[in-house]
């Protein structure tokens, strides 16, 4: 069964968390932005260039979150904060696959551009 409204939780590095809740379809951070979660900068808003919708997927929900391009992987190699469960969040469908996830947002984003 699809779901109607996905639920997804962002928690800061202070351990504050922001549970949003949000019709499927679009990106992982174009829901994270119109509810203004914290630490979301999306400076380029989903054009892919400069890194700032960084997010770590708690490691159970990683491959939940898909697969990543080459190109994205360049762009987290390239963030000085990366981890192995890093994404962008940009990059993320928000779909019923992630229903329930959990992410952390960085100590702070930088911008690649
Ligand atoms: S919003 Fe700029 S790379 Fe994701």
């Amino acid at each position: 069964m699809i779901a109607n409204v996905v639920s997804i939780t962002f928690t800061d590095q202070l351990g504050d968390s922001t549970e949003i809740v949000h019709q499927p379809g679009g990106s992982l951070m174009e829901a994270a932005v119109e509810h203004e979660v914290p630490g979301i900068e999306a400076q380029c808003y989903g054009a892919g260039v400069c890194g700032t919708c960084h997010v770590y997927a708690e490691p159970d929900w990683f491959e939940a979150t898909g697969s990543k391009s080459d190109w994205e992987q360049a762009m987290l190699d390239a963030l000085p904060l990366s981890r192995p469960h890093s994404r962008l969040s940009c990059q993320i469908v928000l779909s019923d696959r992630i229903d329930g996830a959990r992410f952390i947002i960085p100590e702070r984003q930088e911008s690649l551009e």
